[in-house]
């Protein structure tokens, strides 16, 4: 028999394919890190997985350019950082692979104005940016359609917030291939088995997030200090019991929660482990948790930022690896409409 050898058949039995993305827009938080990152480390060798950095998606709100390439270096810096092995995960910019606007743009075409315009997310963001519609901030999901079906990626890992988004790719796929014979595979979403949603310091009915003030969130690259006074700052409530009780004790529920996903231990036992105690030991104590995750990994992140070189050539090899993949089901998208073969 004769067996090809591309990239992606390096195994015995094809693994399902894992897509997901982030945006560079500001640091990550210690709820996209638990949420969301550190999830991803552990799907390397059980799936196929390409991570991008969604830098097309971010500047569908105004970027500052120097502060847009400032932190997406970063984030590119903190994904090696968490652990992903760039030999195992394709790591790449999403605007070093040409293929997504190429298939963005037919893909508009496949995809109505009525579907768009129910989406929660532009609502909620033309409401916010109400000076900046602007038409790219419309069609946000179906970029984000691209850059699953490009892949043929079998799941996504997403937060609750963009499950409208997987469902409207699932639709766009679903009606393509009804009209073209299987192109896409048709995703699903991807639901981690550790995924704790880490709610806001201050406000801790809402999630934890980057753009709020900036003692609500602990940045993955908070200094120790930092992470000190904010825990200290955290919202608790005048009953001095220490209980995962989300709806009565939301604040302090959530930093028994932060707690239980940082060390594995289960709730009961962090619980447990303050059984006497008061507020000010459950935070001393979370603030040495945090400080310990996250010291590592902003060294490591200090030493990828320092090596320009490495950095480059793996996001290279990542846009090449990435593209080489892309370009197959593009390829495909332009004959099944009926394009001119080069
Ligand atoms: N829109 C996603 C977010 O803001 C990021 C993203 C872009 C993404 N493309 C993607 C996530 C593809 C999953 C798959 O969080």
């Amino acid at each position: 028999m004769n067996q090809q050898i591309t990239p992606e058949s390096t195994g015995v039995e094809k693994k399902l394919r894992i897509l997901s993305g982030i945006q560079p827009s500001g640091t990550p938080t210690l709820g996209n890190y638990i949420g969301a990152m550190r999830n991803w480390k552990l799907l390397a060798d059980e799936y196929d997985c390409l991570y991008m950095i969604a830098d097309l998606h971010s500047i569908t709100v105004r970027q500052d350019p120097s502060k847009l390439r400032q932190q997406s270096i970063q984030l590119f810096a903190l994904l090696l950082a968490i652990g992903l092995d760039p030999e195992k995960n394709v790591l790449f910019f999403q605007s070093h692979v040409p293929q997504h606007t190429q298939l963005s743009w037919v893909l508009n075409c496949f995809t109505y104005m009525g579907e768009m315009s129910r989406m929660t997310q532009f609502k909620d963001k033309s409401a916010k940016h109400s000076d900046n519609i602007n038409c790219g901030l419309f069609t946000y999901p179906v970029l984000m359609a691209s850059d699953i079906l490009l892949y043929q990626a079998n799941l996504v890992p997403v937060g609750a917030d963009q499950t409208q988004h997987l469902e409207i790719c699932r639709d766009i796929a679903t009606r393509f291939n009804g009209i073209y014979g299987n192109v896409f595979t048709v995703p699903e979403g991807y639901y981690p088995k550790f995924g704790a949603r880490v709610m806001s310091l201050q406000d801790p009915a809402r999630k934890m997030s980057k753009s709020d003030p900036d003692d609500c969130f602990i940045s993955m690259l908070d200094s120790a200090d930092n992470i000190r006074r904010k825990i200290k700052r955290a919202v608790t409530d005048s009953d001095a019991e220490i209980r995962f009780d989300p709806e009565n004790k939301p604040g302090v529920s959530n930093l028994l929660a932060i707690q239980s996903a940082l060390t594995g231990d289960s709730l009961d036992s962090v619980v447990s482990s303050y059984e006497g105690k008061g507020y000010g030991v459950l935070k001393s104590t979370l603030t040495d948790v945090i400080i310990n995750t996250l010291s590592p990994i902003q060294n490591e992140f200090n030493r990828y930022m320092n090596d320009r070189a490495y950095l480059e050539n793996v996001w290279r090899n990542g846009a090449d690896h990435a593209s080489y993949l892309a370009n197959k089901t593009l390829s495909k998208v332009m004959k099944k409409v009926g394009f001119i073969a080069k």
